[in-house]
């Protein structure tokens, strides 16, 4: 009696043991991802862990939600969003969304993911906006829009929106994925075809009928020898449309400047992200009609930004 007892408990001990949560699937991803040499191994788990849960982070997750044993649905499905990362699949285009700028958007392979140092270019091309002056709406230009991510940062921010600044964004990308991207991460935040217009197009081919007063770009800016240096997860699955900048990574830089020369208007702004070797390159590389105003460090230090105008 006493053995059958104890024999029925150590099975249920075990059966317990085996009892898949919110943790254990934690570690065990955790361990399997730094075992494979994959990026960032925990915080890949956690994500993934919570998405499978509905929720953004795993620390949202209490207690009780952490320990209970979790269905065979959510078990299936963190172990397929698991295997993926274990393929070195970016995690934002696992879960499918990244935040930015206190916006989450959608990701879709191979459009670019926003880095959190174009975060920084947001705020400039917002300060930048709110000292004009104007009253009229202000035409901005983004070149290479991506997900949307900078326009829709800038249009959402907190400084324009109390600003009462009218302004109005053409964004543009050679890449009719990352235009598609665009158009539904504004529906996807409310923000309408008047104040944002999302169109297929090269930069050397932008029609010349519009004039901006702003133009903002993260162009593509790794030069070519420097491509074979990206980490595989990046080389594999971002669009080289969004990374190589050509020769010395600034082939889409003097597109811009070129297409400026009849889009810009005088006296308008130019603000540009790029490698940490073109600040002072970029100076000597401006056609007549445009100077250069400052270079900005990133949170690191790296001189990563630059501001640009046409003379007046
Ligand atoms: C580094 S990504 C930046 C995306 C987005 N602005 C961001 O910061 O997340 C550069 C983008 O420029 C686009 N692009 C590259 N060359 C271009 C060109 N000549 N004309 C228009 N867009 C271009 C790419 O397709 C890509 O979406």
């Amino acid at each position: 009696m006493l053995q059958n007892v104890s024999l029925r408990f150590l099975r249920h001990l075990a059966k317990d043991n085996l009892k898949e949560t919110a943790l254990s699937k934690l570690k065990h991803w955790t361990k399997q991802f730094s075992s494979n040499k994959v990026l960032e191994p925990e915080t890949s788990a956690a994500l993934i862990v919570a998405h499978a849960l509905n929720k953004k982070m795993f620390v949202e997750l209490d207690s009780h939600e952490k320990q209970q044993p979790l269905t065979h649905q959510q078990i299936k499905l963190i172990d397929n969003l698991a295997r993926k990362r274990l393929q070195k699949i970016p995690i934002q285009y696992i879960i499918k969304e990244w935040d930015f700028s206190g916006l989450t958007l959608k990701m879709r392979p191979p459009v670019f993911i926003p880095r959190p140092e174009t975060e920084d270019l947001v705020q400039f091309v917002s300060d930048e906006i709110l000292t004009n002056s104007a009253t009229s709406v202000l035409h901005l230009l983004e070149v290479g829009c991506g997900s949307g991510a900078i326009s829709l940062a800038v249009i959402k921010s907190e400084k324009i929106k109390s600003n009462k600044t009218d302004i109005n964004f053409t964004c543009i990308d050679c890449n009719q994925s990352a235009v598609n991207l665009t158009k539904e991460n504004m529906m996807l935040v409310d923000v309408n075809q008047t104040k944002m217009q999302a169109i297929h197009t090269d930069i050397a081919l932008l029609p010349t009928n519009q004039m901006f007063d702003g133009i903002v770009s993260n162009p593509p800016y790794i030069p070519s020898k420097e491509m074979g240096d990206l980490q595989a997860e990046i080389y594999q699955n971002e669009s080289h449309l969004a990374l190589h900048g050509g020769y010395d990574g600034l082939d889409v830089v003097r597109k811009i400047l070129d297409a400026s020369k009849s889009v810009l208007k005088p006296g308008g702004w130019i603000w540009l992200e790029v490698d940490d070797s073109h600040p002072k390159i970029i100076p000597n590389i401006l056609p007549e009609q445009f100077a250069f105003v400052e270079m900005r460090e990133d949170i690191f230090g790296n001189p990563r930004f630059v501001k640009i105008i046409k003379k007046s």
